[in-house]
């Protein structure tokens, strides 16, 4: 049965208890559990028992209506939790997480939290890398799993647990797909029917782009095929839409494509703003 602990006290207890069965596993979440994330609690019971996080983290948040309007429904998500085959959720709230308010210290994301997301989210991967930091150093995990379906931040994540040398294992799982190719995303609920129907050319742009390079094309010809996808829906307003290297999501010359890279898109479709990307070897 799911144990659900809300702060750091009852997580110590719970992980002493929790430990005794494996190597613990981390999915970290803000809940509104969905396919996706039990696909990454699917992932890490192959490794140990699994704790699941559950906490909306202000501190990544850098627009308050955003904040205001994610979704929040810790009971269904213990269910689905559960179902998935976790053993321990931790849902704390503000307060337990912050406990002296916001904080003073935080973890500085460098270079890769200034690109792409970060550049249209300041603060952004400031409160992902702060919070993934706390969350590391709570639970202790041998593994921690997060979704491809946010590249930058499992980049990031990587990065970070590396410089600060977390002995920490992190795995990245596969986008889960609906069938026309939307990512699964916490906020796929909120968009309207008729942005429900246009919001599958993010993917469509993503297998234009990936078609291109595939072919040999040119980075900057991938690009312009994502873009021109993406302009054929009027409700699609995009941010970006470029190929970068895989490893650092550095930029990449059409002269030189070696290796692996990531096509990487954002966009608003009405007023909710919707990211994916897909891998690709030449
Ligand atoms: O990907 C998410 O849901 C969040 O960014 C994370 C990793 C749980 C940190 O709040």
């Amino acid at each position: 049965m799911l144990e659900v602990v809300e702060d750091a006290a009852a997580l110590a207890g719970a992980l002493a208890r929790v430990g005794e069965r494996g190597a613990v596993q981390l999915v970290p979440t803000m809940g509104a559990l969905h396919a996706g994330h039990e696909a990454l609690v699917g992932a890490a019971a192959a490794g140990g028992p699994v704790v699941v996080s559950v906490f909306v983290n202000p501190l990544q948040f850098d627009d308050p209506a955003d904040l205001a309007a994610y979704p929040r429904q810790l009971e269904a998500d213990l269910e689905r939790a559960e179902a998935a085959g976790a053993a321990l959720c931790f849902a704390p709230s503000v307060e337990a997480m912050y406990p002296a308010g916001r904080p003073q210290v935080h973890v500085e994301p460098g270079p890769l939290g200034a690109v792409l997301e970060g550049a249209s989210r300041p603060g952004h991967f400031a409160g992902v890398a702060t919070v993934v930091t706390k969350l590391l150093a709570a639970v202790r995990p041998a593994r921690a799993l997060f979704g491809e379906k946010d590249y930058q931040q499992l980049v990031l994540v990587r990065r970070l647990v590396a410089d600060l040398s977390f002995p920490v294992e992190v795995v990245g799982v596969p986008t889960v797909r609906e069938a026309d190719g939307l990512a699964l995303s916490s906020r796929n609920g909120r968009l309207s029917p008729s942005e429900r129907a246009a919001a599958p050319a993010l993917y469509g742009a993503l297998v234009a782009g990936r078609d291109v390079l595939v072919a040999g094309g040119a980075p900057s010809v991938a690009e312009a095929a994502m873009a021109a996808r993406l302009a054929e829906e009027g409700q699609v307003v995009t941010d970006y839409a470029v190929v970068r290297a895989a490893a650092d999501l550095g930029e990449v010359s059409d002269q030189a494509v070696a290796g692996e890279l990531r096509l990487l898109v954002a966009a608003r479709v009405g007023s909710v703003r919707l990211l994916d990307n897909l891998g690709v070897a030449r």
